[in-house]
């Protein structure tokens, strides 16, 4: 089986669960900027990192998950908001939905990851009614948020890949 794990990480957190995760996954599998162009239908499943950007994974990884056809695809995603949230859950309805129009997705991880200060620093100059303006709620998430991703958190991306290799090399060999 052949493994691409394909990430767009603007701030590094998600560079960095993807790095957690590369580390379970078979010997000879890749890993690459999703910058790099790789042809993903070159491989049999197809990890893709994100970040989200405006309740949707980011521009670069959906314009790559748009490339991709008939595989078994996994995502790792992480974002400012908590990852039980609904603006989270509905995050990942829309990931799904975009993967699920020609591929399978057989695993999903996402998680917080600290928000750009540059872009709380904006934040705080917005009004408190506003959707981004500072409230002691947002205040709180973006603290949590800062400390994330964490050992934990990379913890709980490996076991659940491990899972899902140890899954998919068991149904290769009923095949064979
Ligand atoms: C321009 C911008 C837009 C963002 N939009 C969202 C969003 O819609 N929802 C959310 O939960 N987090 C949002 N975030 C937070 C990022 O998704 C989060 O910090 C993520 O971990 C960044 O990943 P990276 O370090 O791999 O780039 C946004 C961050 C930036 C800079």
């Amino acid at each position: 089986m052949k493994i691409l794990l394909a990430y767009s990480s603007r701030t590094g957190n998600t560079k960095k669960v993807a790095e957690g995760v590369y580390e379970v996954l078979p010997d000879n599998s890749y890993m690459v900027p999703i910058d790099e162009g790789i042809d993903p239908n070159k491989f049999d499943l197809i990890i893709v990192g994100f970040w989200v950007d405006k309740g949707m994974a980011d521009e670069k990884a959906k314009k790559y998950m748009e490339q991709i056809k008939g595989k078994k695809v996994a995502v790792i995603g992480t974002l400012g908001a908590y990852p039980d949230s609904d603006h989270a859950k509905k995050t990942m309805i829309r990931v799904r939905e975009l993967l699920e129009r020609e591929n399978e997705v057989v695993a999903e991880f996402l998680c917080q990851g600290k928000v750009d200060p540059k872009l709380i620093e904006r934040f705080k100059d917005l009004p408190p009614d506003h959707p981004h303006g500072m409230t002691e709620e947002r205040r709180k998430r973006h603290e949590e948020a800062s400390k994330h991703p964490n050992e934990d958190d990379i913890r709980e991306a490996q076991e659940i890949f491990k899972n899902l290799i140890k899954s998919l090399e068991k149904g290769e060999e009923k095949c064979n």
